[in-house]
């Protein structure tokens, strides 16, 4: 009975991935760059066995069914097909962090399965390869398969669309303090967000410019230039908001404790502390600063009006197998 259990963390974007040019096989209109959080991390058991009569997958202890389910066996299926099997599989996967809620839980939850799937069906992908499968369950997913400080580059097609790792983790010591606001599942999912994006007027202009941010971006982490990242990084993140904002129908993901965040985050920063804040699709504020920080800052963010809880990462490795 062909069994494997792997574990990866989630990611916080810098330079956002929002839109695909094709969705099914979610290739993304611009590249990205993400670090990979440590100490949160999606843990998942694949094993598959002939006779089952169909997909099962449990999250946290719950069964799944509908679109959850759904989900995973589609992207169960993608694997099936690289290794010409038909065996259905029992998936059963575990968060240490709150789902759904703007901490990527999709990513690290694809990147595990795509390791423990294809591991379990015999498959022996390497790391370029795994991550394209991770990006085929959810895009972000291929960023959290390579280790550290991550580029997701557009590729021309399914066949190289993909992540590979720019720095690895000890390169720069790097925290990410995650002031939860909201810890509850998000009233519409990025995998129709990104549908709606093209909708939004400001998103040809997001576009264009991306690659403008991405050297500035993969400039300033290579160069550990706190101040450049900062910049660049709340640009980022307000450009891909204004678009949900403006997308028909409007997304709105922020709460009103998100902007308290932002707006003291910005405080401080011109007080002199390094610090910024970037948000996903969900209003939950990740505040990126030093690790030596990170103490005092998640000290500062859990005394704000709204703020329910903060977790802080460091810098995270690659996607590992477990069992
Ligand atoms: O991978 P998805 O489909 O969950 O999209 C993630 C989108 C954002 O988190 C908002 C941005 C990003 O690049 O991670």
């Amino acid at each position: 009975m062909p069994t494997c259990t792997a574990a990866a963390h989630p990611n916080i974007a810098f330079i956002k991935y929002w839109g695909n040019r094709h969705e099914g096989l979610r290739l993304p209109v611009n590249g990205s760059i993400s670090m990979n959080l440590a100490g949160l991390e999606a843990r998942t058991t694949v094993r598959f066995e002939a006779g089952l009569p169909q997909d099962a997958f449990t999250l946290n202890g719950a069964a799944q069914s509908g679109a959850a389910l759904e989900r995973v066996s589609r992207f169960l299926d993608v694997v099936r097909g690289l290794a010409h099997s038909d065996q259905r599989a029992a998936v059963e996967s575990q968060n240490n962090f709150p789902t759904g809620a703007g901490i990527a839980s999709s990513a690290a939850a694809f990147a595990a399965l795509a390791l423990a799937a294809s591991t379990a069906a015999g498959l022996e992908l390497d790391e370029a390869a795994l991550s394209r499968l991770a990006r085929r369950g959810s895009g972000s997913a291929c960023r959290s398969v390579p280790a550290g400080f991550v580029e997701w580059h557009l590729g021309t097609g399914d066949g190289d669309s993909g992540a590979v790792s720019i720095a690895p983790p000890e390169h720069w010591a790097l925290a990410d303090c995650v002031a939860v606001v909201a810890a509850g599942e998000k009233p519409v999912g990025s995998t129709a967000g990104h549908a709606l994006a093209g909708s939004s007027p400001l998103q040809g202009a997001r576009v264009a410019d991306a690659a403008r941010r991405l050297d500035l971006c993969r400039r300033a982490v290579l160069g550990r230039d706190f101040a450049a990242l900062a910049e660049v990084v709340e640009l980022d993140s307000n450009m891909m908001h204004a678009v949900m904002m403006t997308s028909q129908p409007a997304l709105f993901y922020w709460q009103p404790a998100s902007l308290t965040v932002m707006q003291a985050v910005g405080e401080w920063r011109r007080a002199g502390l390094g610090v910024c804040y970037t948000l996903d699709a969900g209003p939950n504020v990740h505040v990126l600063c030093a690790a030596a920080e990170a103490p005092a800052v998640s000290a500062r963010l859990a005394e704000l009006p709204g703020v329910r809880q903060v977790l802080t990462a460091g810098v995270g490795g690659a996607a590992r197998r477990v069992a």
